[in-house]
């Protein structure tokens, strides 16, 4: 069976991982959290106080990361830095705080981005973020463009970081959501947007079963598009 590279972009918390998660499982594919990769190089520059603006350190310190993606007995995906689990980390606020600016550094998109197409060479992933059909695969057979009502996504994350223990005002995780998109969509390096060949999926009224079946037909439709070009 043809296998095909699905990329899925869009704004933050509007179910893209959980989307790509549970349609990677369902075709057999890898999935691959490039916001994860983001989140963890964050991690890193801050335990090791590296100052963002400081260039050189911060090139030094891309040398030192090594980033890797493990499975629990559970299927559960986790985010491996340097050898230590930091899955549960890397979700917290203060990381989320902080992860746009991070990854709006070029030296550390050039790194991410040339790991990313590394894991993706074999075809049969599914890998969401903000770049992947602009400038990782570009010539994905899939791209998805994933969005969903401001108000919502923030609901739905208020609730995400309270069961992990994370108590913040619906006002205060909406104003988080609303500085990501907005740095996400107007940096300079490889910023948020919809390309023109991406399929739209329109999160608000959907629940993620619903999701995960539409990414899976849009794909088989592709593969049978591919199979009758052949
Ligand atoms: O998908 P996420 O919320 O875990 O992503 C965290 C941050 O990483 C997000 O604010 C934007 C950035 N990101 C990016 O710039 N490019 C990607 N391919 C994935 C994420």
């Amino acid at each position: 069976m043809t296998k095909i590279i699905i990329a899925i972009d869009g704004h933050s918390s509007c179910g893209k991982s959980s989307t790509a998660k549970g349609a990677a499982a369902k075709l057999g594919y890898t999935y691959i959290d490039t916001g994860a990769m983001y989140r963890a190089v964050t991690l890193y520059f801050h335990q090791k106080h590296i100052s963002l603006t400081n260039e050189s350190k911060v090139l030094k310190a891309l040398d030192d990361i090594n980033i890797e993606f493990r499975t629990d007995k559970n299927g559960k995906s986790l985010t491996v830095l340097n050898g230590v689990t930091v899955e549960d980390e890397i979700r917290k606020l203060y990381i989320a705080n902080k992860v746009s600016q991070v990854s709006a550094l070029g030296a550390v998109r050039k790194e991410m981005v040339a790991q990313q197409r590394k894991m993706g060479q074999k075809k049969g992933v599914v890998m969401d973020g903000r770049d992947i059909g602009s400038v990782v695969f570009p010539d994905a057979e899939l791209k998805i463009f994933m969005t969903a009502d401001p108000d919502i996504r923030a609901q739905r994350r208020q609730a995400e970081l309270m069961a992990k223990g994370d108590l913040m005002s619906f006002e205060e995780v909406l104003e988080n959501l609303k500085k990501r998109d907005h740095i996400d969509s107007t940096r300079k390096e490889s910023p948020l947007i919809q390309v023109p060949d991406a399929q739209v999926i329109d999160t608000s009224d959907m629940t993620l079963e619903e999701q995960i079946e539409m990414v899976c037909i849009m794909a088989e439709n592709e593969v049978k598009k591919l199979a009758s070009a052949a």
